[in-house]
């Protein structure tokens, strides 16, 4: 079984997604073995109790300093003993410890078409806002390899979405999420489950 941790901040309906999709038998030979939420308020902690999943929430604010949350983040992460991470709306930056202890095994969605709209500060509804004030007819969502740089690594999936005349940027978010998010998140983890994701030399 390929033993999946998700990580969170808000809502979590990606987060449902994986599970519904794990629910219906399409995530292969996967199991959610544990969520973790930075946010002691995210809904997302709500829907993994609701299908029995163990969540914990590891908050920033309980740490003297960012060394300490970055530990426990960590630690929290090592004691589920996951094949496979997914950034599921996760808001923090991960660590350089827990990228290089889980090379090529972190995965991330991100709400537009990368390389468009992406890297530090283009997060939530700000990437919405962004791409209707350039005027784009088109984005989507990208899931790819989390590595050092901000939304840098390998492109696993994308789906492309309408922009339509009149959108705002929560009409947006919510079509992308819809239409594209919720689709190719749990798509990803059923190739990588699979064994079908190679990162090339
Ligand atoms: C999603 O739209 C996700 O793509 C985005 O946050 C939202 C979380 O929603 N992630 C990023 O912007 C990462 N840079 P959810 O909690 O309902 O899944």
């Amino acid at each position: 079984m390929l033993r999946v941790l998700v990580c969170v901040s808000g809502g979590g309906t990606n987060l449902q997604a994986i599970i519904d999709a794990g629910a219906r038998g399409e995530l292969g030979d996967t199991g959610i073995v544990r969520v973790i939420s930075n946010n002691p308020n995210a809904y997302a902690l709500e829907r993994a109790k609701n299908a029995g999943i163990d969540a914990v929430c590891v908050s920033p604010k309980e740490f003297a300093n960012r060394a300490d949350f970055h530990k426990a983040l960590l630690d929290a992460i090592n004691e589920a003993k996951p094949d496979l991470i997914v950034l599921a709306g996760f808001l923090v930056v991960v660590p350089e410890e827990v990228i290089a202890a889980y090379r090529n095994r972190i995965i991330n969605i991100h709400p537009s078409l990368i390389p468009s709209f992406c890297g530090t500060g283009y997060y939530g509804l700000k990437v919405h806002e962004a791409a209707l004030a350039r005027g784009v007819k088109v984005s989507g969502a990208t899931v790819h390899f989390v590595d050092e740089g901000t939304d840098t690594g390998p492109i696993i999936l994308q789906k492309a979405v309408e922009v339509k005349e009149g959108d705002t940027p929560k009409v947006l978010q919510q079509r992308i999420m819809e239409e594209a998010e919720w689709k190719i998140m749990p798509e990803a983890i059923r190739l990588i489950a699979e064994g079908k994701v190679k990162i090339g030399e």
